[in-house]
């Protein structure tokens, strides 16, 4: 990428020679998505000090519009870039100089891994290498990898696994999200780089991109669409309010002791049919709009953390209490229907085509 391709503030970098010692200046990927919008605004609100650079190649999932609160803020800019070109990423750390790089860019949809797995391995993989070659070169502090619990595979009923649990991915996301958390081992290893790994469970929150399961029911009911529910719906997911992982993250980018994951939980699991039906429930809507379909191939049955290390060794956790986070997402969605029916407009709409056509039972 060109150097004037770069959408650069003029005045984003005075005062760099003048920071004070808590000034940070923070490289964040993927900034544009769900999690990295909502940790760019935590981050923001809470450190007058920080100066943050979200670079993101705006994808499908990536969206300017969830940051349109910080488009005046003289401590955040947009770079867009692709963490897999070494141009593009070259480019951005020659200009900025990071302290802190938080790696959340990713192809980030299970179903979409299993149709297309190439772009998965490109981005996840290849493109956390670049990053960590960059990181080190430009000697940044510490490089915090946005890592998953899916990495683990299913669990087992009645267990959580903790951080030694064994790497046992069962889809392509899960994989190359595996394979960037060995890469940063090798880092931490070969290199002496300063790193963590995060691994929480599913997040929810405003801003999260309506191919993931939450945001589907809520959006679907609202517009008084069918639900689909993949299998029999007896699938566990452990669920956290997306501000909660935020602040995991933060305590863990100034915390975390460098070469140590952290898994990030809750306790707070459901079966999937269990959270169709209490949704529906919070909004005065009938179970028949429920629709089971075709299940997902290689569908982890259940997801379960043993979070306890980051909760003793970091004194963090979550502090949003499942009900409230709900009801606050599901009026977000009902307050933010312009935001749906942007996405929906664009290319999302053929790829929920794309994904559910062949998988509803009911129709040829
Ligand atoms: P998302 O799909 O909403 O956002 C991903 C962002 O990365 C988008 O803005 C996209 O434009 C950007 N991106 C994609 N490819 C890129 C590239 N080549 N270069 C630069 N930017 C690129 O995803 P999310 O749900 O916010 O997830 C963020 C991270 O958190 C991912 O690494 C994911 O594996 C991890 N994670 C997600 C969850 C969850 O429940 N959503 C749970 C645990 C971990
Ligand atoms: P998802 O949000 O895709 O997250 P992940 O697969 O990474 O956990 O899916 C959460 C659960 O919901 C998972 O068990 C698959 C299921 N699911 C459905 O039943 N229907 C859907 O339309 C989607 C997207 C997911």
């Amino acid at each position: 990428m060109e150097k004037n391709n770069i959408e650069k503030e003029i005045n984003f970098f005075n005062g760099k020679t003048n920071l004070q010692e808590d000034n940070k200046i923070i490289l964040v990927t993927g900034g544009a998505g769900f999690i990295g919008s909502n940790f760019i605004r935590h981050l923001i609100n809470k450190y007058p000090n920080f100066k943050v650079i979200n670079f993101d190649k705006l994808t499908y999932s990536g969206n300017l519009n969830n940051l349109t609160t910080l488009e005046d803020n003289n401590n955040y800019v947009f770079v867009k870039g692709n963490v897999s070109d070494p141009k593009d990423v070259k480019t951005t750390f020659e200009q900025f100089n990071p302290d802190f790089v938080v790696h959340f860019a990713a192809e980030s949809h299970v179903d979409k891994s299993i149709i297309n797995p190439n772009i998965f391995l490109e981005t996840n993989v290849l493109g956390t290498q670049i990053m960590l070659n960059y990181s080190r070169e430009y000697k940044v502090q510490k490089f915090v990898q946005i890592s998953t619990d899916e990495v683990y595979g299913s669990i087992q009923e009645n267990c959580n696994v903790g951080e030694e649990g064994s790497l046992a991915p069962n889809n392509p996301y899960a994989a190359s999200k595996a394979s960037a958390d060995l890469l940063l081992r090798v880092a931490y290893q070969t290199y002496g780089q300063r790193v963590n790994i995060v691994r929480a469970c599913n997040n929810f929150g405003p801003y999260q991109f309506p191919e993931k399961f939450i945001p589907i029911i809520i959006t679907n009911a609202l517009q008084n669409k069918e639900i689909p529910v993949y299998g029999n719906g007896i699938n566990v997911r452990e669920w956290i309010h997306v501000e909660d992982h935020c602040r995991a993250i933060d305590t863990i980018m100034q915390d975390g002791k460098s070469g140590e994951i952290y898994n990030v939980g809750t306790g707070n699991k459901w079966r999937n049919i269990d959270l169709v039906e209490h949704i529906l429930q919070k909004l005065d809507l009938k179970n028949d709009l429920i629709s089971y379909v075709l299940d997902r191939q290689g569908h982890d049955i259940r997801y379960s953390v043993d979070s306890s290390k980051i909760r003793k060794q970091l004194n963090w956790e979550p502090q949003i209490d499942f009900e409230t986070g709900l009801e606050q997402v599901i009026s977000w969605y009902k307050n933010h229907l312009d935001w749906i029916e942007e996405i929906n407009s664009g290319e999302y709409a053929a790829y929920f085509k794309e994904i559910y056509k062949p998988r509803m039972m009911d129709t040829d």
